[in-house]
């Protein structure tokens, strides 16, 4: 969960500050479901994986298991996201994203999620923002190129000392011998001061960045026609932040930042408002849930299995190839989504224009014809690496450098201090069939 900031924004002139009396995503959610437990979604059919029980509960993985062996590829019909086609092997999704001009991204036919964009029960109300992540061809080029080159291997040099003096400051701020939340003191925490760095945020706001973030991202609270209110509130709010940022970037010279990169680059110096939001969006939400559930995922995965994390605690060597398999076994983001833009074959199935299809990157992840024994950590997996968490083909994760730098170093940092985290009290996972994650894991300490 967000922590509310309870700062004034460092720029003037800025909306009135909703947030400092707003709830969290989670907390609305959570508020307005039990007043209004008729308001979940309610799922009847045995393969309608959007069903979110399934991911807060942790019993997804024989579900999807089945899916893979009896039909990897299947249609279900009158889900409370409509109809769509559940993608689930490592094969097929990789088919399906090769093939972009046939699977379509773009927000005009619905977007990357499995909320559609155009909901007829819900339209009007809610705040759609263009980002390239959900366009096609030529339009999402321009603005990917623009912003990749804040993600080479020398930004990645140059973001490096600062990444690390920041981890390491956040790991010697924790307490040993006492339970705490390991989501809020260290993976919302890393993960937020990671954005600010790369936006070259006001420190003192970084906070904004999650809380905002949670709201822009969350896939049930836009099923929830007043929480999707409050959420069109928060985002006009941060909206005005950013215009600000805005002006007060474009007035300066060239420098590193994301802003800064995006007001001086051709391709999206000329974006209007919505598209500029939106991009923006799309680098907070797009780093931010995934690197943080990637934190907690790696501390809760080398609890589960003790030997990982006795092979981590004696051999450092084995940490860039931890990194890839805890990415690949918390996987993130659940879902990606395509619309077909014609009548196609897909290994024998027959999708429709228009239908929708649900690429579901943690069943890939569990491919028992790609992985050996895929419900299983193992930090000495030779195809680690072939995970699609990042996804594939022309919208792979253009973060994916950044994220894997950060998780790196927090297993460096946590290793150097010989730091051993052990979970001893709750863990809560997220109410979400898109963002796959933790909202509250408490541990304690010791040294190995
Ligand atoms: C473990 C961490 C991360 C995971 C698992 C992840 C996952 C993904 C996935 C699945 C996609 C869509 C790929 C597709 O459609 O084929 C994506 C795209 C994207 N991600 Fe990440 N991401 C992570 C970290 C980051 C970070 C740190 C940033 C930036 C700050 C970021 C920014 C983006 C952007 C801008 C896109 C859109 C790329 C495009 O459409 O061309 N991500 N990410």
């Amino acid at each position: 969960m967000a922590t509310k900031p309870a700062d004034t924004p460092d720029v003037q002139g800025a909306a009135a500050p909703v947030y400092r009396t707003s709830p969290t995503a989670v907390e609305a959610l959570d508020a307005h479901l039990k007043d209004h437990p008729e308001d979940l979604p309610v799922h009847t059919q045995e393969w309608d994986v959007s069903r979110s029980d399934i991911y807060v509960e942790d019993r997804w993985q024989p579900i999807f298991a089945e899916m893979r062996s009896k039909d990897p590829i299947n249609k279900v019909t009158g889900s409370p996201y409509g109809d769509y086609w559940n993608v689930t092997s490592h094969k097929a999704i990789q088919h399906v994203e090769a093939l972009p001009e046939i699977f379509s991204s773009s927000w005009k036919n619905g977007g990357i999620t499995i909320l559609d964009r155009h909901d007829d029960t819900v339209e009007d109300q809610r705040f759609e923002l263009p980002m390239f992540i959900a366009m096609d061809r030529p339009e999402h080029t321009g603005q990917r190129r623009t912003v990749a080159p804040a993600f080479t291997p020398a930004e990645m040099t140059r973001l490096a000392d600062d990444l690390r003096a920041r981890t390491g400051e956040v790991l010697d701020s924790l307490p040993y011998g006492e339970t705490f939340d390991w989501v809020e003191k260290v993976s919302i925490e890393l993960t937020t001061q990671m954005l600010a760095i790369l936006f070259d945020f006001p420190w003192k706001d970084r906070h904004l960045l999650s809380f905002w973030s949670d709201w822009a991202g969350d896939t049930e609270v836009a099923l929830i026609p007043g929480l999707d209110e409050m959420r069109h509130t928060i985002l006009m709010e941060m909206a005005a932040y950013f215009t600000q940022l805005w002006q007060e970037r474009a007035n300066a010279g060239e420098a590193p930042d994301l802003i800064s990169r995006m007001i001086h680059s051709e391709a999206m110096n000329a974006m209007s408002p919505q598209e500029y939001m939106g991009n923006l969006v799309l680098l907070i939400v797009g780093g931010n849930d995934t690197t943080r559930n990637t934190m907690s995922g790696i501390v809760h995965a080398m609890d589960a299995f003790p030997d990982q994390r006795a092979l981590f605690e004696s051999d450092p060597s084995v940490i860039p190839n931890a990194v890839q398999e805890c990415i690949r076994y918390q996987t993130p983001l659940a879902h990606m989504r395509r619309t077909a833009t014609e009548d196609t074959d897909l290994f024998g199935h027959q999708v429709k224009a228009g239908e929708k299809l649900v690429l579901w990157y943690l069943s890939a992840n569990r491919d028992e014809t790609v992985f050996d024994n895929p419900d299983t950590l193992d930090f000495t997996r030779e195809n680690a690496r072939r995970h699609l968490a990042f996804g594939y083909g022309i919208h792979r994760c253009v973060g994916a450098r950044l994220a894997e730098l950060q998780l790196r170093i927090l297993l460096e940092e946590m290793h150097a201090r010989r730091m051993r985290v052990k979970v001893v009290g709750k863990v809560e996972r997220v109410r979400a069939n898109f963002v796959h994650g933790f909202r509250k894991l408490e541990v304690q300490l010791e040294k190995f």
